[in-house]
C-alpha cells in the first residue's frame, strides 16, 4: 500500500458539475481497429517523435490522447472546447453529467475535486507537493510534473463524495459505484493498483479519464488494465 500521504487537492472549487451540461453518449475518442488487431492486443503504436511546437498537440494512439511522463505537451495545449465550471472537454463534461445523474438516482453523490488544470496550475500543484509531501518520491508518485498531467487535456477528473478523500475514497459508496459503473459512461480508472511501473503513478482511486464508451467498454470492470497496456504502449 502507498504511504498514507494526502495527495494534492486542486485549485478548483468543490461543487457538483453544472446542471446545464446536457448528457449525450457521443465519445470523443473512437480508435479504429483493423481487421487483424484485437482490442486487447493492438498493433505496436508509432513512436512519439514530437518535439518543439509539435508538443502543442498531444500524442495519440488510434485517436486516443495520451498525456503522461513519457508523452508530454507544451504549456499552450488545452482542451479545444472547454466547458462548465471545471473547464473540461465538452464531450467529457457531458459524459460526467450523465454519470453523475445516474449515480444520484442510485443514491450516490459524485463531486468533482479537480478537472482541467493548466500547465501553470500543474506547475504550482507539483511544486506544492514537493514542498509538502513526506518525501520527493511520494510527491512524484501522486503528482505529474507540468506538461505531463492528464488534467491538462480536460479529459480527466478527480472525483469523490465531498467528504472522504485520498485512498479511503475507494471504499466509499461513491468510490465503489464509480469503480463499477464508470466504463458505462466512457471513463476508466487511469492509475490502477500495482501498475506504478507502467503508469508512473501510485494507485489513485479518484482519478478518472474519459476515453469514450467504445474504448472504456473494452476495459475490465476489475480496473486492472492500464491505458498504456490497452494501447500497446507497455
Ligand atoms: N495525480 C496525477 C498523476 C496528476 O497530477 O496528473
Ligand atoms: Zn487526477
Amino acid at each position: 500500500m502507498p504511504s498514507p500521504v494526502t495527495p494534492s487537492a486542486s485549485s478548483t472549487p468543490v461543487a457538483t458539475p453544472s446542471p446545464s451540461l446536457t448528457p449525450t453518449t457521443t465519445p470523443t475518442a473512437k480508435p479504429t481497429q483493423t481487421a487483424s488487431s484485437s482490442p486487447s492486443q493492438p498493433a505496436k503504436p508509432a513512436a512519439d517523435k514530437r518535439k518543439g511546437r509539435q508538443l502543442d498537440k498531444p500524442y495519440t494512439v488510434d485517436g486516443v490522447i495520451v498525456v503522461s511522463k513519457a508523452h508530454r505537451v507544451s504549456a499552450t495545449y488545452g482542451p479545444p472546447h472547454p466547458t462548465g465550471p471545471y473547464h473540461l472537454d465538452a464531450t467529457a463534461a457531458r459524459a460526467l453529467a450523465k454519470m453523475t445523474a445516474a449515480a444520484k438516482k442510485a443514491g450516490v453523490r459524485i463531486v468533482v475535486r479537480s478537472g482541467y488544470r493548466s500547465y501553470a496550475t500543474q506547475k504550482a500543484v507539483y511544486s506544492r507537493a514537493l514542498r509538502n509531501y513526506p518525501s520527493e518520491a511520494s510527491a512524484k508518485a501522486y503528482n505529474a510534473p507540468p506538461g505531463a498531467s492528464e488534467h491538462q487535456t480536460g479529459l480527466s477528473m478527480d472525483l469523490w463524495d465531498g467528504v472522504t478523500w485520498s485512498l479511503p475514497m475507494a471504499n466509499t459508496a461513491t468510490g465503489k459505484w464509480l469503480h463499477k459503473h464508470c466504463h458505462t459512461y466512457g471513463f476508466i480508472l487511469r492509475y490502477p493498483k500495482g501498475k506504478q511501473k507502467i503508469t508512473g503513478y501510485n494507485y489513485e482511486p479518484w482519478h478518472f479519464r474519459y476515453v469514450g464508451v467504445d474504448v472504456a467498454s473494452q476495459f475490465p470492470t476489475s480496473n486492472t488494465l492500464t491505458l498504456e497496456e490497452f494501447l500497446g504502449l507497455a
